[in-house]
């Protein structure tokens, strides 16, 4: 399939996209911290609930995944990969190998993994890989982000994104401008345009085909620590001004994360922007957090909560196909939660 058609398939009317790549260490973690026990089938048995969570193709088109995953197998003897693409879903990669400290700027960051992509990249297309994923992480404080760090980390997302068109799999570039800390949603604003435009800036230096490209965008929010909230409508609008400003409308797609907002917001600003506004792209999800938060909840490695995670799951999808047509609301949540 040509990347533009993959790019469209993935932000299909409807569908979204589910981000399962946290790596197995992150995820053990994940587990100790909340409580959960961890023995050695915990990361493939929670990828199996994910991947194979009944119904969930009908509203997701992708799955991110890392470079375990999509060597498992699943408790059929047959590889996941193999039954995510049977039930009509694109399997996506995560290459990335982490965050490395950006030299000579205390506390920025940059991603590393380049070493080898081109052929990692051309294996992972064989194995039926139709998109990857590259995060950058820009956190908003004192004199950050530099200017530095903006440009190292476009110019790394830039050479993934050729990289992965290279091998016939469509790009997700995301520039995260996280949610951390005290800024107002005008910083934010400020600052996620800045990122956008030098992003792009990057792809076009690197020759990115934009119809086959998607975005995977932060919100535009007040910070968690912000005495002043942004109510969903002020979200919505600031949001789709900076994006209207910065993402070309050659992107079929823009994909957003979470990024640490409560289930219900990531739902409700998705819905509010789809809602209200008039777009040049497709706007639907990637995320890992708001999908995930509920089923890890009730599932807890107990293998007879699996159907109920599943449906969990399922649940948080389909609130979440339904914001990406401007179609969900709050009474919808309550009257399903009630079935
Ligand atoms: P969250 O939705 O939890 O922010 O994660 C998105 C992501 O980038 C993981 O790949």
């Amino acid at each position: 399939m040509e990347i533009n058609e993959i790019a469209k398939k993935l932000v299909a009317s409807g569908k979204g996209i589910m981000a399962a790549d946290r790596p197995s260490p992150a995820f053990n973690k994940l587990l100790e911290d909340e409580g959960i026990p961890v023995d050695a089938g915990a990361y493939r048995n929670w990828s199996e609930l994910l991947f194979l969570a009944p119904g969930l193709s009908e509203y997701v088109s992708g799955i991110i995944m890392t470079d375990e995953q999509v060597r498992l197998t699943g408790s059929n003897g047959e590889r996941l990969i193999e039954q995510v693409i049977e039930r009509g879903m694109i399997p996506g990669i995560s290459p990335f190998k982490g965050m490395v400290d950006l030299a000579g700027s205390a506390g920025e960051t940059v991603g590393s993994g380049l070493d080898g992509l081109r052929e990692r990249l051309a294996e992972y297309a064989a194995m039926g890989v139709g998109f990857s994923k590259w995060r950058s992480a820009f956190q908003i404080g004192p004199g950050t982000p530099s200017y530095y760090a903006i440009e190292a980390n476009s110019y790394v997302m830039a050479q993934v994104a050729a990289l992965s068109q290279e091998a016939g799999i469509v790009p997700i570039v995301e520039p995260e401008v996280m949610l951390l800390g005290d800024h107002s949603i005008d910083k934010c604003f400020a600052v996620t345009e800045w990122v956008l435009s030098r992003t792009f800036e990057a792809l076009y230096v690197h020759r990115v085909d934009l119809e086959g490209t998607l975005v995977k965008a932060s919100m535009v929010l007040s910070g968690n620590e912000c005495p002043e909230q942004a109510d969903v409508d002020a979200v919505a609008e600031q949001t789709v001004k900076c994006f209207r400003r910065r993402i070309p409308s050659a992107i079929p797609g823009i994909v957003f994360l979470s990024g640490g907002q409560s289930d219900y917001h990531a739902t409700a600003h998705l819905n509010a922007m789809n809602a209200n506004y008039e777009l040049p792209w497709k706007l639907s999800f990637s995320y890992a957090r708001a999908l995930q938060r509920a089923p890890l909840q009730i599932w807890r490695n107990r293998a007879e909560n699996v159907p109920a995670a599943q449906a969990a799951l399922y649940h948080r999808a389909k609130m979440n196909g339904l914001a990406s047509l401007g179609l969900w609301t709050a009474e919808l949540e309550a009257e399903s939660l009630a079935l």
